[in-house]
């Protein structure tokens, strides 16, 4: 049954993208609805949790091949205590998940279609509520969450869309030829990487969102990243961004909102490392010999 419903859910998520501001509106109405008090863990505007909301859509429809992800769910779960989420909220992101499905498909919500939302949901939960009981249970208090990670009045003063994708080529044409990291980036194309983190950070600035990719975390899941290579695509990330023309301040808030997803990138260990299918391998680059990491 698992595989058939995980697919019935992965092919819904897929119809509902294209809609999918409408489905979260519906979602937070309903949660909201339940409970008030939620409004505290989820704060801010509507850009803000539409991206929430597309973040819980994005890991539901990865779970094809759960068993493998589970790692990176256990992860996922224990960033949820910094987000102020209880195991107590689930039941009730739940409901609110199934009202608003049900809202906004109408009878093409089949109880079959409903069951495996339960069952998918249900699945994933579980991996994350045990590793939130975990932590609880040890004591080891998470950082809170800085919810300045967005930043919604960005875009207009960056100079709208086409300047952060002048600064993303400039970005990737330096990444792809980068001693270190360029060993990521093997094979890849730059053309398509230079839109999808144009999207992605445009709706991060407050833009629309036409970012249909998966969440941070699941795309580098089976990439060993560490803090010290994040320092260094920052500072050529911030060397772009002047070089755009942009000035330091700005600099400053756009590497802001992109530290804010750091924590579902780095991995301490290449252990961390998740891989998305059988016999596929972790990304991992050696530091180059003589490297000098203020290059
Ligand atoms: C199966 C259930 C859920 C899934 C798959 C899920 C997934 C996600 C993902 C992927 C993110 C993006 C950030 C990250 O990767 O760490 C996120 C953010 C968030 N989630 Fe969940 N979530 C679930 C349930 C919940 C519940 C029950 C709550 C609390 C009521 C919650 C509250 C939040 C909040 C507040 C954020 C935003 C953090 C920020 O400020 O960026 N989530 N969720
Ligand atoms: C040293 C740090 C990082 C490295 C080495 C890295 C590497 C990569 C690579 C190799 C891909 C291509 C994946 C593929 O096509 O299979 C990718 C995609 C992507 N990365 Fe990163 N990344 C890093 C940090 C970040 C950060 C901090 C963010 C968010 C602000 C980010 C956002 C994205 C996005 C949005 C994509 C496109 C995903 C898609 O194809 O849908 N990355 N990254």
């Amino acid at each position: 049954m698992k595989v058939k419903n995980r697919l019935l859910v992965k092919t819904c998520i897929d119809e509902i993208n294209k809609d999918v501001e409408k489905v979260s509106q519906l979602f937070y109405r309903e949660l909201f609805h339940l409970d008030i008090h939620l409004k505290n863990v989820f704060p801010g505007n509507v850009v803000f949790l539409n991206r929430k909301f597309i973040n819980m859509l994005g890991t539901l429809k990865n779970v094809k091949h759960l068993e493998n992800i589970s790692n990176s769910l256990e992860k996922m779960g224990e960033r949820h205590v910094g987000y102020g989420a209880e195991i107590k909220h689930f039941p009730t992101v739940k409901t609110a998940l199934l009202l608003a499905l049900k809202d906004y498909l109408a009878e093409k919500f089949s109880p079959e279609l409903e069951a495996a939302w339960i069952e998918v949901f249900d699945d994933v939960a579980k991996i994350m509520e045990q590793a939130m009981a975990k932590l609880e249970s040890s004591g080891t208090v998470q950082q809170a969450h800085d919810e300045t990670g967005y930043d919604v009045g960005l875009l207009d003063e960056i100079g709208g869309e086409e300047v952060v994708f002048k600064v993303h080529q400039r970005f990737y044409d330096v990444l792809f030829d980068e001693p270190w990291l360029e060993k990521f980036f093997f094979g890849k194309s730059k053309e398509s990487l230079i839109i999808k983190q144009t999207q992605f950070m445009v709706a991060a600035f407050g833009g629309q969102n036409n970012y249909t990719g998966d969440t941070p975390a699941f795309v580098h899941m089976h990439m060993f990243i560490t803090e010290e290579m994040s320092e260094v695509r920052a500072r050529i990330l911030r060397k772009a961004i002047l070089a755009e023309g942009l000035s330091e301040s700005i600099a400053e808030r756009w590497l802001k909102v992109d530290k804010a997803f750091w924590p579902a990138i780095i991995k301490k260990s290449v252990d961390e490392c998740v891989m998305k299918c059988q016999g596929q391998l972790p990304i991992v680059a050696k530091k180059p010999l003589g490297y000098d990491i203020n290059r």
